[in-house]
């Protein structure tokens, strides 16, 4: 069996499909990876190596991403402008890669791999699932984000409807409109229009996002098969609401992945690391000198940008906090320009904060050190926090995030929300609650019991592993 796995372009998707294609190696299939070229030039330069893989059944491939070159090879790319490029350049490309592979099959080069059997692609890429059709093999599309989300989505050409997105005229995006509650969701009655993927509060009925994603929802979904990056007791409703929106499309539940694929072991793939950024090991050794559960740690993934307003309230925040702190700062942080923290924050943190840029997430949040996580609540970073037993402060950007801060705080009981305008009153009152507070420690026992249900989980005997296998056997291991 030999799968291409195509993840769209940003590390919150990387990181699932590597997971997952590292599960399916480990079930015995050979596996390429396809890159974009810009990416795979800064995972080489992140990790100062000249191939990401020296296995011959796990390899890697780039297609180029279609955007014009720019100053700076080393940014985060601008989501939409690679949704949209991706999706008018990428088929041709792909489809060369697998012509290539294909043609390749039975010559006597020791490199040649298998005939191509299957696609795992990030369900946001449309092409692969037409160069899988042109194949005639199954086509798997993985969703990075929670299933919550998804229901959420399918569901704005409901609002579009019902006139409430885009925000036009008079009605303006006010705090009554964003607090308006949305009583016809499915499995969510409690939820607001601000719980929504932050797409809908666009005020421009040509808004090219919401547009995109109305677009997406009209031409339905293609998949073979629709796997999820979670699991079934966090977010039952919504995947039972889901099953109905997919309507024939199987669905498989198999997360929380990176708790599958550390199990996996005699891992000749644990070498292979898809970090955009250079990894600070500081971090875990600087944790491993902190009292238990004493540490907040801070970290906005790897799209979120904040502005340098918001950086100060919230840097004074956490400050007057008087909380240890572990504060991830992406270089592309802050809008505009290089974060910059003013000299007294410095001094008056000194000896109870880090500073860093990037760290190994994962390992850190299982740190014993760590009693929160402020997050933006990108859904890798929810789930990894689900899996490790952490309550969570939530401060969502854009996407997903706030709705993935309604399931947080609302349904799993484990995070409390801080105002999207950031002021350091709220920002300190809310991280001391966190850290010493009593819904702090009612929040720490309900992440210790999702901390519970995750394991089990992706026990051996547990659904997501089960789903696994039946993925194989239902869909990837048969051919169409
Ligand atoms: C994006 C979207 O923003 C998010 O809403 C969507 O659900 C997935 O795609 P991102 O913003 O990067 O992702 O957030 P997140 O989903 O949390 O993914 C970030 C990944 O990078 C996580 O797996 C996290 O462990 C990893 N990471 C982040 C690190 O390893 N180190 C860091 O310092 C920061």
């Amino acid at each position: 069996m030999h799968a291409v796995c195509i993840p769209y372009p940003a590390q919150g998707h990387i990181n699932p499909m590597l997971k997952l294609a590292k599960l399916l190696h480990h079930k015995g299939f050979h596996i390429t990876f396809v890159n974009t070229e810009y990416n795979h030039k800064r995972l080489l330069r992140s990790r100062g190596l000249d191939s990401l893989s020296d296995l011959p059944d796990f390899r890697f491939e780039t297609i180029p991403d279609g955007l014009p070159p720019t100053d700076d090879d080393n940014v985060t790319q601008d989501v939409f402008s690679l949704f949209d490029s991706l999706s008018v350049n990428g088929l041709e490309p792909f489809r060369r890669i697998l012509r290539e592979l294909n043609d390749g099959v039975g010559s006597p080069s020791s490199d040649a791999a298998p005939r191509v059997t299957c696609i795992v692609t990030d369900e946001q890429l449309v092409f692969p699932m037409e160069a899988a059709q042109e194949l005639g093999v199954p086509c798997v599309a993985l969703w990075t984000a929670s299933a919550v989300s998804l229901v959420c989505y399918a569901h704005i050409p409901r609002l579009f409807e019902e006139g409430l997105t885009p925000v036009t005229g008079a009605k303006g995006l006010t705090k009554e409109y964003l607090d308006t509650v949305i009583e016809w969701m499915p499995g969510m009655k409690d939820m607001r229009f601000k719980d929504f993927p932050s797409y809908v509060r666009a005020t421009d009925p040509n808004d090219a996002m919401l547009n995109f994603i109305l677009k997406e929802m009209s031409r339905g979904f293609k998949a073979s098969a629709m796997v999820f990056n979670t699991f079934e007791p966090l977010e039952q409703d919504a995947l039972a609401t889901i099953l109905s929106i997919l309507g024939t499309i199987p669905v498989y539940t198999v997360g929380p992945l990176h708790l599958l694929a550390d199990r996996i072991k005699d891992d000749r793939s644990k070498r292979i690391d898809c970090n955009l950024w250079v990894e600070q090991s500081e971090c875990l050794e600087w944790l491993d000198s902190r009292q238990p559960e004493s540490v907040i740690y801070v970290n906005f993934g790897s799209i979120a940008v904040m502005s340098p307003q918001h950086l100060i309230e919230f840097a004074w925040g956490l400050a007057n906090s008087k909380q240890s702190f572990l504060w991830i700062i992406r270089p592309d942080l802050v809008e505009g320009k290089a974060a910059i923290l003013p000299p007294e924050f410095v001094t008056e943190t000194e000896g109870r904060g880090l500073l860093a840029s990037w760290c190994r997430q994962d390992e850190v949040l299982k740190h014993p050190s760590v009693g929160g996580f402020l997050s933006h609540m990108g859904w890798n970073s929810t789930i990894e926090s689900v899996s490790a037993g952490v309550p969570m402060l939530c401060l969502p950007n854009f996407g997903d995030q706030q709705t993935n801060t309604w399931l947080a705080c609302t349904k799993l009981g484990i995070g409390m929300g801080i105002d999207e305008d950031i002021k350091r009153d709220q920002v300190e009152m809310l991280v001391r609650e966190l850290m010493e507070g009593e819904k702090g420690i009612e929040m720490k026992a309900k992440a210790i019991e999702w901390k519970e249900k995750a394991k089990k989980a992706s026990g051996a005997d547990g659904s997501s592993s089960q789903n696994l296998d039946k993925l194989l056997t239902d869909i990837l291991c048969c051919p169409t």
